[in-house]
């Protein structure tokens, strides 16, 4: 895995996250199967806590996503809901990928 948002889909978006975060019934509306995904990360409010992006390009601290990866989001559980949890190197490269500017 690279910090590309590519590889990222490709080896955590899909395969871990789309099985719940897809299709109307999307939890928090969060689509995250291919196609569907960047659009609804970058630069979108998350709905559990509206004042924090989801994605904030170039902020990987301030994004909602790694609040919730991480597991102290203010709101709700950690994600992958139920585990297994993301590796801390995971987490890392998607940190590094926000972290320098979220680029697709
Ligand atoms: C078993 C189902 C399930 C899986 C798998 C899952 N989620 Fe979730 N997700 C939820 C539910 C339900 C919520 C809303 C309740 C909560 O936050 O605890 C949620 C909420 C979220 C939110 C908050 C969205 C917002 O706008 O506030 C984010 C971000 C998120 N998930 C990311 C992910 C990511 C990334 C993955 C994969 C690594 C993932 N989820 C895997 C069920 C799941």
């Amino acid at each position: 895995m690279t910090a590309s948002f590519r590889s990222i889909q490709a080896q955590v978006f899909t395969p871990v996250c789309s099985g719940c975060h897809a299709g109307g019934a999307a939890p928090a509306g969060l689509r995250l199967d291919v196609g569907n995904s960047y659009m609804m990360l970058v630069d979108v409010a998350s709905v559990e806590v509206p004042s924090l992006k989801r994605v904030q390009p170039g902020n990987a601290s301030n994004s909602y996503l790694i609040h919730k990866l991480e597991g102290h989001a203010a709101v709700g559980a950690r994600m992958p809901l139920g585990g297994p949890f993301l590796d801390a190197t995971t987490i890392g490269l998607i940190r590094q990928w926000i972290d320098s500017g979220a680029p697709q």
